[in-house]
């Protein structure tokens, strides 16, 4: 099996989709960790973390206490920290990505945790999560909503980015609806699909979610 360092940043993102289950995962977000903020803002040209950031600032005021879920190395963090925002966890499967995060001095929390099932966090402990480029195949899967839910308090904002097709391929959007049926929470806003990696994958697409939690 190849290493990080032994494969082309396009060939990165194949074998980091080809990982089996989350110990795989991780390990091979460890092995990218320090070569990821140049695969994706110089090879990739990664917009999805501005434009979360942006989506977010519409609804959640800055004093807010924000759980960044599948923070990486921090570039959401970052433009949160431009955006004024000053309380902020970062959360990771992968130790390597949360140690990059460290080093960019926009957090104040790191926890290392897997979305998915019930999360090492207190119910309403959060005014708002963010999320980006996690529910993706391979990552963190649909069932990851619900304690989300119950970690944001009633009237906060959970905000995510998606592919289109992935929302309706891998079941979530069956699950956002079933969360809007069950009264968890409301669906306040959804972007307009973008090309979030222009020059890496410039045939992908995302949008931005906003939900509130009732
Ligand atoms: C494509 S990176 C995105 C990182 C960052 N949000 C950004 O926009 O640059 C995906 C991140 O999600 C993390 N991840 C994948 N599955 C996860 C899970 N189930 N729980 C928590 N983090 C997960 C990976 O370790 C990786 O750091």
């Amino acid at each position: 099996m190849p290493e990080a360092g032994e494969i082309s940043s396009e060939d990165r993102v194949q074998w980091i989709y080809s990982s089996t289950n989350n110990q795989e995962l991780a390990e091979r977000y460890d092995e990218w960790a320090r070569e990821y903020d140049d695969d994706l803002n110089n090879t990739f040209v990664w917009l999805a973390p501005r434009m979360g950031a942006e989506t977010l600032a519409g609804h959640v005021a800055k004093d807010a206490k924000i759980l960044d879920a599948g923070a990486g190395t921090g570039l959401v963090g970052l433009e949160l920290q431009r955006l004024g925002y000053a309380d902020i966890c970062a959360m990771d499967l992968s130790e390597g990505m949360l140690d990059e995060a460290r080093a960019k001095g926009c957090y104040n929390d790191f926890r290392q945790m897997a979305l998915g099932g019930r999360l090492d966090f207190d119910t309403d402990a959060y005014d708002a999560v963010i999320s980006i480029g996690v529910f993706t195949p391979g990552h963190a899967p649909p069932s990851s909503f619900v304690d989300l839910c119950r970690i944001t308090r009633s009237g906060g904002h959970i905000v995510f980015s998606m592919r289109p097709d992935t929302h309706v391929e891998l079941g979530f959007k069956e699950e956002q609806d079933a969360l809007v049926e069950s009264g968890a929470w409301s669906l306040v806003q959804v972007t307009e699909p973008f090309h979030p990696l222009p020059k890496g994958e410039p045939d992908v697409m995302h949008q931005i979610w906003v939900y509130q939690v009732n």
